[in-house]
């Protein structure tokens, strides 16, 4: 249980309006190992079960879309062991969970600079998306490898290669077209944005795409949250009154 809304009941948080689209920033794994002793890898090893957690706690809330930051484009700089540990964990994931995944209809992807990825941890990407495929309860996406900032310059030079090459008249270039160019095309923009471990940044993740979400901090360090903290997320959200830059009704 965390905060005063650790304890809302599913029926309350279903009877309103519940976020279409989730986002988490999952961090604090490291702190969550230093904290106890143990090496960073095991850390990063419990934050897996906290995922499994936080999908069983969407699908019964009925959300339709949950996006996990998994690894940044900036996480790269960590040292190589750490990497590849989380390479390794990438691929135990997919072995562990891909036939739980399939059976609740949890359909998987995804997405970031997949080509930086070694070619066994591409390969598990590659059985853990088309394997889940079929699902239509929960869209579950994984940004990995995942820079915002990149994935704003690469669709701005695909336009700009289009426009130079006669393909596309820049006067149409807009909201929606831009969108089009990013790995959510399609998708819903995200209305809740949940960070654990207490740290307020955002970290290059989904810049775009997070212009009117709502911002939920908890201290709860990723390895430790639940079912409770995320329904004492969604209350909070809930709670909110979202403007969207108009005035109050
Ligand atoms: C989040 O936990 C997981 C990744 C970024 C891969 P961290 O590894 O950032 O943990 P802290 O922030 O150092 O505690
Ligand atoms: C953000 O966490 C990235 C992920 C959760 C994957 P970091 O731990 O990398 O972010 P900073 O360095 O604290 O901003
Ligand atoms: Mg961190």
């Amino acid at each position: 249980m965390s905060g005063a809304s650790g304890g809302a009941q599913l029926a309350d948080l279903q009877a309103r309006n519940l976020p279409r689209h989730v986002a988490v920033i999952m961090d604090g794994n490291g702190r969550w190992a230093t904290e106890r002793g143990l090496p960073r890898w095991r850390g990063h090893r419990e934050g897996m079960r906290a995922v499994r957690r936080t999908v069983e706690a969407a699908l019964e809330l009925g959300i339709e879309n949950l996006t996990l930051y998994a690894f940044s484009v900036e996480n790269w700089s960590r040292p190589e062991e750490e990497v590849g540990a989380l390479m390794h964990l990438l691929k135990e994931f997919v072995e562990r969970e891909i036939d739980e995944l399939c059976r609740q209809g949890v359909r998987t992807r995804v997405f970031g600079d997949r080509e930086r990825l070694p070619a066994a941890a591409q390969s598990s990407v590659q059985v853990l998306e088309s394997g889940t495929a079929a699902g239509t309860r929960l869209n579950l996406n994984v940004a990995i490898s995942y820079g915002s900032r990149d994935e704003i310059a690469s669709a701005a030079r695909r336009l700009a290669t289009l426009a130079a090459e006669g393909r596309l008249d820049p006067s149409d270039i807009d909201v929606a077209r831009f969108s089009e160019e990013l790995y959510t095309a399609g998708w819903p923009d995200p209305d809740l944005l949940v960070r654990t471990s207490g740290e307020m940044r955002v970290s290059n993740f989904m810049l775009w795409q997070i212009a009117y979400a709502e911002i939920h901090v908890t201290p709860v360090l990723w390895p430790e949250f639940g079912r409770d903290d995320l329904f004492a997320a969604v209350a909070d959200y809930q709670g909110r009154e979202r403007r969207f830059g108009g005035v109050t009704s």
